[in-house]
């Protein structure tokens, strides 16, 4: 591969490659060891204040996501973190996990507010993301998430708190730029239907493209709902069926996979990916990396995760969480795939056959990861420079 200014400029055989070489370019060995497109990941919770270790410990000790975020706990335990950091304070956490993502081969990932549940709090999420992206080498896509929960204070008055997203949230994140897509938690308990056409409905009027958190925990019928609105994507679909496969497929959802959040909650029931896959639908792998559901930016960890629990083939899966999710982030022409005229990010894996990326669960196997051509991760010569 030959890279100019950042860019791919060649791809071929060595022999090829080395007919092309300007005088002063730095070439870089691989010989050997799996060369890829540093990976997309397209849904992740990265900026949030504090963690939920205690919550880790209370699923350990039996109890469930659910029970837990019934008596105050989950999401808007995050909430209330989130809330009392200042927008530095939430930067410079997520920094430090932007240092983790690299390290773990993502070079693009989707970014969502949804724990700051007031205007206010939401701008700083969203502005704390348009930083990270000013001040890291990552890409980050931003999604608002108004939509996520309903916070303490509009407690059982989940349509006031519907209208405040739509009415005042909406319009001030559009007025600034600062996101690209709109999602909504459209659960029991949390956001239904009615609410997804409303907050879904405005955001599409004002200009944003839509992502839906679908079917995770319940079948609500949530797939077939982002059909129905013509949302890009329908995320986790862990309890999706065949007619919600039929209605993505019919209507151009990509399903995005999050095999982590149902490892991590301890929960068995995996998205039907081989269905969908037979279906013929564009499947996208995420991590969902969140303080509550899934503690890890590792899409390694996500390809052993769809490998055994899933059966997708570690090819499907590299294309899952690479091609595939730079197309559900309106990138394909740009990311996804080392092809002349894209950006070159990518990374170098210390193992000579990609299939070892999924095989090999819980080693980091990255040596090098390249962002616009300049060298940001080295793990193999001591502290990655990044
Ligand atoms: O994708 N499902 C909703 N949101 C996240 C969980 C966020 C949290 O628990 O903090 C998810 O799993
Ligand atoms: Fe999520």
């Amino acid at each position: 591969m030959l890279i100019r200014d950042g860019m791919v400029a060649a791809v071929g055989s060595s022999d090829e490659i080395a007919q092309q070489l300007p005088n002063d370019c730095e070439v870089v060995d691989a010989r050997g060891r799996v060369v890829l497109p540093g990976f997309v990941d397209a849904h992740a919770h990265p900026v949030f204040g504090g963690n939920r270790v205690d919550e880790f410990e209370m699923r350990a000790r039996g109890a469930t996501y659910e029970e837990i975020a019934a008596s105050g706990g989950g999401i808007r335990s995050t909430v209330r973190r989130t809330r009392a950091a200042s927008e530095d304070e939430l930067l410079q956490e997520a920094q430090k996990r932007a240092r983790q993502i690299l390290r773990c081969g993502t070079t693009t990932m989707e970014a969502k507010s949804g724990y700051g549940l007031t205007t206010n709090d939401e701008v700083k999420m969203l502005r704390v993301i348009r930083r990270l992206n000013e001040t890291t080498p990552i890409e980050f896509v931003p999604t608002f998430l108004g939509a996520h929960a309903v916070p303490e204070e509009f407690s059982g008055r989940m349509i006031d708190y519907v209208e405040l997203v739509a009415n005042e949230m909406i319009p001030q994140v559009v007025r600034q730029g600062l996101a690209e897509y709109c999602d909504i938690f459209c659960e029991r308990g949390y956001f239904d239907g009615a609410a997804a056409r409303r907050i879904l409905g405005a955001a599409k009027q004002a200009g944003l493209k839509l992502r839906m958190h679908a079917d995770q925990l319940t079948n609500s019928g949530g797939a077939s709902l982002s059909a129905e609105l013509g949302a890009v994507t329908a995320d986790h679909l862990e309890q999706t069926e065949g007619e919600g496969i039929a209605a993505m497929k019919a209507a151009g959802v990509q399903p995005v996979l999050l095999p982590g959040s149902v490892y991590a909650l301890g929960k068995t029931r995996y998205p039907k990916a081989r269905e969908m896959i037979e279906a013929g639908l564009a499947v996208v792998l995420a991590t969902d990396f969140n303080p509550g559901s899934a503690p890890t930016p590792s899409i390694p960890m996500v390809l052993s995760l769809a490998a055994t629990q899933t059966k997708m083939t570690p090819a499907e899966g590299v294309t899952a969480a690479t091609i595939n999710a730079a197309y559900s982030l309106g990138r394909g022409d740009r990311i996804g795939s080392l092809e002349v005229g894209k950006l070159a990010n990518f990374c170098i894996f210390d193992c000579a056959d990609y299939r070892e990326l999924a095989y090999w669960f819980g080693i980091p196997q990255i040596e090098s990861v390249y962002v616009r051509g300049l060298r940001v991760v080295c793990a193999g010569m001591g502290a990655p420079v990044t």
